[in-house]
């Protein structure tokens, strides 16, 4: 019986398939889509998208079908239809136009409330109120402490050391700095009651969203309560000294947060602001790092690069006048040191790209998507083309002078509406964190060889081992 059932449907699919065919309407559908491949039933193209990731940050996954398919092609990945867009063209496309942008559901379950979870009308009321503490205007009263909390940690961690893995160095780095200036958290002990619980909520945002124990996800969870328990506290606390005047309402982005209305007149919840924090700290945390830790590599690399920026450095130091911290302007005389932080950004892409999704149809180019698609922008799609970038693998910060990189080319930080809010922050702490350790250091690298895995972020395999040389000494030599 079951056979015949079974005999029946097969038939069945093959005769409206030929009738489909031959009224033309099958064939019109898939020739409306982007070419590409779906891969297996189910697992779709996830093998080899895994496999590139370890290899090279899925370059290889995506080159691969734009020899073979061209700047549009579609994929099927963690079970959806995706169309990759793989060009400027694209990029300005998709940055412009209407659709949402999509995260993971694990990212969506693990930040609650924050920005990445909200679309349309809402996420422009929320990022406008990060806003408040991320816009240059707002930051520049900040660069000073960060400055100071940088030069401590230095002093600290890498004084007197001939030789330090840098990788994990300049992550302890950065959160101190995000623990000051986000919910002034200063002291270390407390700083490293919150770290543990951050690192798990960030290895369990992009995971499979089953909660089952000694998951990273369900680890992610336990964290996530572990953080909001930490984190309430000190919002209670800050509640009481901003009511009794010994904090001051822009001390930092907790203090903004807490003492600013939205566009709609309403406050943020104390939950909100938690999540939103946490979620700001989680996505500027190692996409910072990684551009810290290969600008320290491209410059170890490139001689004649790291002496142009001691030399702007020590330009800096000697205009500072014997003042002690930096500030904004400072910042802004850093131009061919950011222009090297910029190709190291080019070069080696913290971000891989990210996701949208459209809620109807969409054409482009000739072809529609059908709505509920995955669409995806990457970086690699220009970053390494030799069209935008002539010898694209070389090291090379003048390509960022004067006019710079043609528009939609070089988006470390994406574009359009949910372009990453914390680029003019990461600049500052780039730069920030580099005049630390250039007015110190010269440094060389242990390995020049040293490989480099993805995941899926790029890190050095060994940490990034470098051998200091105290500038002082250097000078003597
Ligand atoms: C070099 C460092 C960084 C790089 C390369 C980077 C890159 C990116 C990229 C590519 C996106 C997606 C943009 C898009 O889809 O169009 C993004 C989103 C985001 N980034 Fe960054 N980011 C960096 C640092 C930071 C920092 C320091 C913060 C926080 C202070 C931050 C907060 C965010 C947030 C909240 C989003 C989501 C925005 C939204 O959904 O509307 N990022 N980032």
């Amino acid at each position: 019986m079951d056979i015949l059932v079974l005999s029946a449907s097969v038939l069945g699919f093959v005769l409206l398939f030929y009738i489909l065919k031959s009224s033309g309407s099958l064939s019109k559908a898939s020739a409306t889509l982007p070419p590409g491949s779906f891969g297996w039933p189910v697992i779709g193209e996830m093998p080899e998208f895994v496999a590139s990731m370890w290899a090279n940050g899925y370059q290889s996954f995506l080159e691969n079908r734009n020899k073979r398919y061209g700047t549009i092609f579609k994929t099927s990945l963690f079970g959806y239809p995706v169309a990759v867009f793989y060009s400027a063209q694209g990029n300005r496309f998709l940055f412009n136009a209407d659709v949402q942008s999509y995260f993971p559901a694990s990212a969506m379950n693990l930040l609650g409330n924050s920005l990445i979870s909200k679309v349309g009308e809402d996420a422009r009321v929320v990022r406008k109120m990060l806003m408040n503490f991320l816009r240059p205007q707002a930051l520049q009263k900040f660069v000073g402490r960060a400055d100071s909390i940088v030069n401590d940690h230095i002093n600290s961690k890498w004084i007197e050391k001939q030789q330090v893995k840098a990788f994990s160095l300049i992550k302890g780095g950065l959160f101190a700095v995000a623990c000051s200036l986000f919910m002034s958290v200063g002291d270390e002990v407390q700083q490293n009651e919150l770290h543990g619980p951050f690192s798990d909520i960030l290895k369990g945002i992009v995971q499979i969203p089953v909660d089952i124990p000694g998951t990273p996800y369900h680890k992610g969870f336990i964290a996530r309560k572990q953080a909001h328990k930490l984190m309430q506290k000190v919002v209670d606390r800050r509640r009481k000294d901003l009511s009794s005047g010994s904090a001051s309402p822009e001390q930092d982005l907790l203090s903004f947060l807490l003492c600013n209305v939205d566009d709609r007149g309403q406050k943020m919840s104390d939950e909100d602001i938690i999540d939103n924090i946490m979620m700001l700290v989680v996505a500027g945390h190692e996409t910072t790092l990684v551009a810290v830790t290969f600008l320290l590599r491209y410059l170890a690399l490139h001689p004649h690069c790291y002496a142009q920026v001691l030399q702007e450095h020590l330009q800096i130091i000697t205009e500072m006048e014997g003042r002690q911290d930096l500030e904004w302007n400072d910042i802004q005389k850093m131009k061919y040191s950011w222009r090297a932080a910029q190709e190291t950004l080019r070069l080696q892409p913290p971000s891989l790209g990210s996701l949208r999704v459209c809620s109807e149809d969409i054409s482009y180019d000739g072809f529609v998507i059908p709505k509920g698609w995955k669409l995806c922008w990457a970086t690699y799609s220009t970053h390494k083309k030799e069209e935008y970038f002539p010898e694209p693998e070389k090291f090379d910060p003048g390509r960022f002078e004067g006019k710079g990189p043609e528009p939609y080319t070089f988006v470390p930080f994406g574009g359009g509406r949910r372009m990453c809010p914390g680029n003019e922050y990461a600049r500052m702490i780039i730069l920030v964190f580099l005049h630390n350790i250039v007015k110190s250091f010269k440094w060389d690298l242990v390995d020049a060889n040293e490989k480099i895995f993805c995941n899926p972020l790029p890190l050095p395999a060994q940490g990034l081992p470098l051998r200091l040389l105290p500038l002082s000494q250097q000078k003597a030599v």
